[in-house]
């Protein structure tokens, strides 16, 4: 019988492409999402690739009551995958209750029903922005947690300490944390792939976005940090890959195969590259000219950051493969394949 996994924020835009690999990998999906960040036609897009349309049910993770009811309804689950959390930066700084509400409590309720149903395994999405700007690049996963620069950052510290801590108090619970670099791109077929509502804040959906004439000219926050061309250094990861270290994460739980209880890995590519060498490998990768101008730093960015993923290609055995040309050119055909569906 396939293993039941739950995704959570699986119609969201990693959890849409893990749920992919999930299912190609052989294992059966349920998603839970309210839909708060995402369309329903991404489930369509997941069974057009697949074959296979995921359970879907549409709740609020914050709603216990509802939590408890689906665990009864669904009781061979044994895993979950928490993608489900509000996560722009700077609308978390103007709406830090919302984002610690919905973020911290998701994450208390499944904890609570692991512990309550039994569910021993899960993979919790974190991110790279726990290190803040670090000491020594590139950086390792036992860097020093420096003090969030945002309420969106501090959820993800305060959701890693939850995890380890329930972790230890019950034994027979285990978890890993991924701390992802900057996903980026879509599937290659372009049938799922990232949607942001409104502007982008994001530099690559900002980009394809003003390729495809939605919007004006790239700005580029900032020429002075100390890198190489003065602008921003980022590690940016395909997020095919990234949805395939999920898999193997949950596989390496469910086989009790980890060597902890609560294991860390870094999840980025190792290659530091600048917001210009992003723009003109768009460029190359689609023959497109992009606009755009140098314009002042956007505040609460670092100079640079980029993944040693040393630790995760060795526990793992899984390293990040596609290169950045077909990643760039799979965000530009993700773009012109939604454009033509919205209409
Ligand atoms: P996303 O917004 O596309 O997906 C999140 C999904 O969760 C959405 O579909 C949303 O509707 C759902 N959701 C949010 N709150 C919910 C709730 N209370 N109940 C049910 N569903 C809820 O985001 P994403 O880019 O796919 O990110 C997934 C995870 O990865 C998040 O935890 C995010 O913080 C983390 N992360 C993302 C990035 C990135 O750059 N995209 C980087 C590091 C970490
Ligand atoms: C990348 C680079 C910008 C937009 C954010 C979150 C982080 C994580 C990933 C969740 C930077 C520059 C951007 C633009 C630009 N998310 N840029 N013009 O800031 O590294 O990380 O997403 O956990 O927590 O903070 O990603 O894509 O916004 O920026 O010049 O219009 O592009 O200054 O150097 P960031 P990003």
């Amino acid at each position: 019988m396939k293993k039941q996994v739950l995704v959570t924020g699986g119609t969201g835009y990693i959890g849409s492409h893990t749920t992919v690999e999930l299912i190609e990998a052989g294992y059966d999906v349920v998603i839970i999402d309210n839909l708060v960040n995402s369309r329903i036609e991404v489930l369509d897009g997941i069974e057009k690739i697949t074959g296979v349309r995921p359970v879907f049910e549409n709740f609020d993770l914050c709603n216990r009551q509802k939590l408890e009811e689906f665990c009864k309804k669904y009781p061979d689950i044994v895993a979950i995958i928490h993608f489900a959390a509000l996560k722009a930066v700077g609308e978390s700084v103007q709406m830090p209750l919302e984002y610690y509400h919905n973020n911290i409590e998701s994450l208390i309720n499944l904890l609570y029903v692991m512990r309550g149903y039994k569910i021993p395994n899960l993979v919790f999405s974190s991110s790279c922005t726990v290190y803040g700007q670090p000491d020594k690049l590139p950086v390792t996963e036992d860097a020093p947690i420096k003090k969030a620069n945002s309420p969106y950052g501090n959820t993800k510290q305060i959701s890693e300490e939850i995890i380890q801590d329930t972790i230890a108090a019950h034994q027979g619970l285990k978890a890993i944390s991924l701390r992802y670099f900057n996903p980026i791109g879509a599937h290659i077929s372009a049938e799922i792939g990232e949607l942001p509502l409104g502007v982008p804040q994001n530099l690559v959906p900002f980009v394809t976005q003003s390729a495809y004439g939605i919007r004006e000219t790239i700005r580029v926050f900032g020429n002075d940090y100390n890198t190489p061309d003065g602008t921003g250094i980022r590690d940016y990861i395909n997020v095919v890959d990234l949805a395939r270290a999920h898999v193997v994460a949950i596989t390496r739980l469910i086989e009790n195969r980890n060597k902890k209880d609560y294991e860390v890995f870094n999840l980025g590519t190792g290659n530091g590259l600048t917001v210009l060498e992003i723009i003109h490998s768009f460029e190359k990768a689609t023959g497109i000219k992009l606009n755009y101008k140098i314009v002042e730093r956007r505040p609460g960015d670092i100079d640079a950051v980029y993944a040693d993923t040393s630790f995760a290609n060795r526990e793992l055995g899984w390293k990040a493969l596609i290169p950045l040309e077909e990643t760039l050119l799979s965000a530009w055909n993700w773009e012109n394949n939604i454009r033509k569906k919205l209409g």
